[in-house]
């Protein structure tokens, strides 16, 4: 199968350039930057179908101890992709010159891309053809994808459409960088500029290699879509082979391959990637030796257990443990109002809890342990990938003592450790979960006690509990300006119960209530989010809903923090 490996160097967005050109059928992996080409590594399963690199951006600067690739990519005769740091570093290692700019350029920036007038040489024509193809105006993303290329002809067109003098594409791009080439490697031709003059496109004279000094992965980066198919589909001469349903069949046989008879244990949190992770398991195995353990914290949304239940028991799950330990977590949650201390005590908990009731089930040695982890989490974990991000925010999952002795021995199962959020659900779709919990938004793992400022106690919950579920019931039901379900325009959405009353009025009478903060923000993939703009009706519909129908709450606020500053969830 043909792939895309990605070599991070550290952009919070080399994730994104994954996941883009997965979008496309293209399969992608991303490693460090600083992986060694190695004999060993060229022969193994990694390289293994590999058509094209990409250097990602980073935050680092290539002239202040940035991360360098083996420079054998560079005589490999792969095609290459340098975006932001991955073009300065691929004009460092070839003898140009990278320098800081004199202020840091961030956000939309309109880029001139000059490809009529460009010198093709004969033999470079296919590739740089293929690449141009995703500035001009007058090109699909499908037809892209189809192999259409740029000629002459069509970009007379397209500058013709778009109203651009000169035959030359113009669009806004995005960018963030601090640094910027003053002096381009020898055999590189700038192709784009910036509006602010620095060179913003690079191609090689001979080489099929490439550089933007902007993120074409960033929604907000016009064409961004159309020019990484062009360099996937036109430069690189990839193949689109990745599909679901092949990885399906994959992962079935190896999981049946590597299980045999033996049982399997699978720990459900209720969320998207678990309950898939159930789905693979009941469809691929027999039921009867699948053993599906989901903890009943207390700290969960309203209905939460029932309906994680229901969708399991419909798929066929015949030994569902539902360890209920409200009780605990709240008893070791008494008197304790600090954040981190809250987690700490959570994630303390859920191992002590985890470690005795997998004890009490009596499990035969040979079982295996199921866990739903992403390619993301994998990432993030720094296990098998690349761990150059810097850390924004110390997360989230406890690493149990009882995962990591059976990871040492072999019998730790990640079968959803290839996937994307998106793609994740898009196989609970194919394994028909319930639409319920595939398009569910996500749920940290900690649940309400993170949305409860301060001490958590179970009235405090209940009271949250109705009024998220009157929210979320309230957003499935209105349409938003796409024409979808405002819960589905909405990536993530909840209520977040505030540690303060206030003084109010019902049926005459004085009220001291709680105040509520609602959140909803739209987000790629819960690195950065932007807040949901609501039409005012919805929120004051919303609000009023709420006040009448959970008399504890005496207001309601409507937290309009993006991230960044502020993180999603509240503590
Ligand atoms: P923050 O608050 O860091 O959240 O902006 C980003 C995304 O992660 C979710 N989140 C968690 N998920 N365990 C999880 O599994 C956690 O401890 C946790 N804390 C936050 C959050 O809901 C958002 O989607």
């Amino acid at each position: 199968m043909d792939k895309i490996l990605i070599l991070d160097y550290g952009s919070q967005t080399t994730q994104l350039i994954g996941r883009r050109i997965r979008d496309f059928g293209v399969y992608t992996e991303i490693i460090p930057g600083d992986t060694p080409f190695s004999l060993e590594f060229l022969a193994g399963p990694v390289f293994e179908g590999t058509r094209a690199l990409i250097l990602s951006g980073s935050p680092e600067s290539v002239y202040a101890g940035g991360a360098a690739p083996d420079q054998k990519i560079y005589s490999l005769g792969l095609p290459l992709l340098g975006i932001c740091y991955g073009l300065q570093r691929m004009t460092h290692d070839h003898g140009g010159k990278v320098e800081p700019l004199p202020e840091r350029e961030y956000g939309r920036i309109g880029v001139t891309v000059s490809a009529a007038g460009f010198p093709l040489p004969a033999a470079r024509n296919e590739a740089l053809a293929g690449f141009f193809a995703g500035f001009d105006p007058a090109l699909s993303l499908d037809a892209i994808k189809g192999g259409a290329r740029f000629s002459p002809g069509t970009v007379a067109a397209g500058a013709a459409a778009a109203g651009t003098a000169g035959a030359a594409f113009q669009f806004t791009a995005w960018m963030s960088h601090g640094d910027t080439l003053t002096r381009l490697a020898p055999g590189f031709i700038q192709a784009g500029t910036s509006e602010t003059g620095y060179p913003a496109v690079l191609v090689h004279e001979t080489e099929n290699w490439f550089g933007l000094q902007f993120h074409p992965e960033v929604t907000h980066c016009e064409r961004g879509r159309e020019i990484l198919a062009a360099f996937v589909f036109g430069a690189a001469g990839c193949a689109a082979q990745w599909t679901m349903e092949q990885y399906i069949e994959e992962v079935r046989a190896s999981l049946k391959s590597r299980v045999g008879e033996s049982p399997v244990l699978l720990l459900i949190s209720g969320g998207v990637d678990s309950t898939v992770a159930g789905a693979l398991l009941l469809k691929t195995l027999d039921p009867d030796k699948v053993h599906l353990m989901y903890m009943d914290t207390g700290l969960m949304r309203k209905n939460e257990t029932g309906t994680v239940k229901a969708a399991l028991e419909k798929l066929g799950a015949k030994h569902l443990h539902i360890v209920y330990c409200e009780k605990e977590f709240l008893s070791a949650l008494e008197g304790l109002d600090d954040p981190e201390e809250k987690r700490k005590t959570i994630g303390d908990l859920f191992i002590t809890i985890q470690e005795r009731e997998v004890a009490r089930l009596g499990l035969p040695d040979s079982y295996f342990l199921v866990q739903g982890t992403l390619y993301t989490d994998m990432i993030e974990s720094g296990r098998g990938v690349g761990k150059k991000a810097h850390l924004i925010k110390s997360h989230h999952n406890v690493g149990s003592p009882l995962i990591e002795a059976m990871r040492a021995s072999g019998r730790v199962i990640e079968p959803l450790d290839r996937l994307y959020k998106d793609e994740v659900r898009r196989l609970g779709r194919i394994l028909a979960l319930d639409e319920a919990i595939v398009s569910r938004h996500p749920f940290p793992g900690p649940g309400l006690a993170v949305r409860i400022l301060g001490e958590v106690t179970r009235e405090k919950c209940d009271v949250l509990r109705e009024a998220d579920a009157i929210f979320i019931e309230e957003l499935k039901k209105r349409r938003g300006s796409q024409g979808k379900s405002l819960y589905d325009e909405i990536w993530q959405a909840f209520a977040v119960l505030l540690p303060i009353r206030s003084v109010g009025v019902a049926g005459d009478v004085r009220k001291y209530g709680w105040v509520l903060a609602l959140r909803a923000i739209t987000s790629a993939d819960g690195m950065t989010a932007d807040v949901y703009p609501f039409p005012a009706k919805d929120l004051l519909e919303i609000s009023t809903r709420i006040t009448n129908s959970v008399t504890d709450i005496g207001r309601v606020t409507y937290d309009i923090s993006s991230k960044p500053p502020a993180t999603i969830e509240w503590e």
